[in-house]
């Protein structure tokens, strides 16, 4: 078979490294892919978002399958563009990518099919907004409807916050139409984690539980990011998987069926464990970024195979199967990231690190400058490593990662501290 990723992160080149790996794999193409991924797969100089010159491509190289890892392509309607020209491609159509693309979308989603999460309001406007905060007092959390790259939810403490929040929604509009509407939702309280399924558009087929770190610094201080770390399994879940799969993966994809809006592609619940039990966050329609990476290094067979059987209709397989190892990610990034990273500087130990017992290294924000490895975007690296428990996982990770050199390089490392100290393994 032919494959294509679409993207260029360290997702992408998690995806591609285990895609390489499946038997039926003939070519490997990932546009527009970045230097690491270009040692996994041949790279193909179109942009994510130019969806017509990707099926454009696709149909020429006579392509068998396209995964797309990044929102963007999904909420331009890439697989409406590739469906509507016979082209095969494992994602949601527009309608679908909803769930992500709009938090007013979901919201309500959600209240029509009873599916937990915050209580909310949608408001248009400063004065209804205040209004809707007073229902919820403080702190509550204020969530622009549309794409905003993970920035565009804002948890105000007090009046003041509140005050400089709603300026930034609707008198400088900073999100443009984004924030046109917004969620004002009550602030709830527990540990945080990421539950993913992949979906034929009936059928689901759960991924090993995972964990993101959102924040930038140690213990969770300083602003929300893509994502520092990562690891699998999530160490936080308890007995609460089957009840998640119960009450919100499959009640999602069968409301999203008689919604007709058929969901098939990833499906990505991000979820607070409350005392009351799990409640929805958001959803994502693709896989988590960091997230995918350990999961990748767990995940047993072949996932092209199992993943163009979806695009087709109906998942072979019953199951996925991941290895009782866990793994874990620590996200490499430069200093500035998330407002202004600083780029340039030149890697070195990228190969010795990577020669390291369990150790995977994925490349997110990097570049060939002058015949160098360089640091070029805000998370540029993400360390990755197996290991029998996830206290032997993340100790490989932290010794691969401090092997990596740049001058601005920056990374947070506590990831996954506290699931250990709770565990008390
Ligand atoms: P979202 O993009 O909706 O996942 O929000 C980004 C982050 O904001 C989440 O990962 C949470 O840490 C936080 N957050 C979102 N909604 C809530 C909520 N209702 N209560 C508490 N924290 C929240
Ligand atoms: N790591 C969070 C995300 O991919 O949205």
């Amino acid at each position: 078979m032919k494959a294509l990723v679409i993207g260029s992160g360290g997702r992408e080149h998690a995806l591609c490294w285990k895609l390489r790996q499946s038997p039926l794999l003939e070519e490997l193409y990932c546009a527009p892919a970045n230097p690491g991924i270009a040692e996994v797969a041949d790279p193909v100089p179109i942009p994510a978002d130019a969806i017509h010159d990707l099926a454009d491509f696709a149909a020429e190289a006579k392509i068998d399958l396209t995964v797309v890892g990044p929102e963007l392509p999904l909420a331009l309607g890439i697989v409406d563009e590739f469906i509507n020209r016979g082209l095969p491609i494992f994602g949601p159509r527009r309608q679908a990518a909803e769930l992500e693309g709009s938090k007013v979308f979901a919201k309500e989603f959600m209240k029509r099919h009873g599916i937990p999460t915050a209580e909310f309001e949608i408001v248009h406007g400063a004065e209804e907004a205040r209004l809707a905060v007073r229902r919820f007092g403080f702190p509550v959390v204020l969530k622009a409807d549309g794409l905003a790259a993970g920035k565009g939810v804002m948890i105000p403490h007090d009046e003041h916050e509140l005050e400089g929040h709603l300026a930034t929604f609707f008198d400088e509009r900073r999100f443009g139409t984004a924030a046109e509407r917004v969620v004002v939702e009550e602030c709830l309280e527990g540990e945080e984690i990421s539950f993913i399924a992949i979906c034929d558009g009936e059928r689901v087929l759960p991924v090993a539980t995972s964990k993101d770190y959102k924040r930038l610094g140690d213990g969770d201080e300083g602003p929300n990011t893509g994502g520092m770390g990562a690891h699998s399994p999530a160490g936080v879940l308890g007995g609460t998987g089957s009840e998640i799969l119960d009450r919100v993966i499959r009640p999602t994809v069968a409301g999203m069926d008689a919604e007709n809006r058929r969901f098939m592609g990833v499906l990505y619940a991000g979820l607070m464990l409350t005392e009351d039990g799990p409640r929805v966050l958001e959803f994502n329609v693709r896989f988590g970024d960091p997230e995918a990476q350990p999961i990748f290094l767990r995940m047993e067979g072949d996932l092209l195979e199992v993943l163009a059987s979806g695009a087709a209709g109906r998942f072979e397989t019953p199951r996925l199967n991941f290895r009782k190892e866990a793994a874990a990610c620590i996200v490499l990034a430069s200093k500035g990231y998330p407002e202004k990273p600083a780029k340039g500087d030149v890697i070195t130990g990228l190969e010795a690190a990577a020669g390291q017992e369990g150790v995977e290294i994925f490349q997110a924000g990097t570049a060939i400058k002058d015949g160098q490895l360089v640091a070029a975007g805000g998370r540029v690296l993400n360390v990755c490593a197996s290991g029998a428990t996830l206290r032997d996982a993340l100790k490989r990770a932290y010794g691969a990662a401090t092997a990596v050199r740049w001058d601005n390089r920056i990374f947070r490392h506590d990831i996954g501290r506290r699931v250990l100290n709770r565990a008390g393994s």
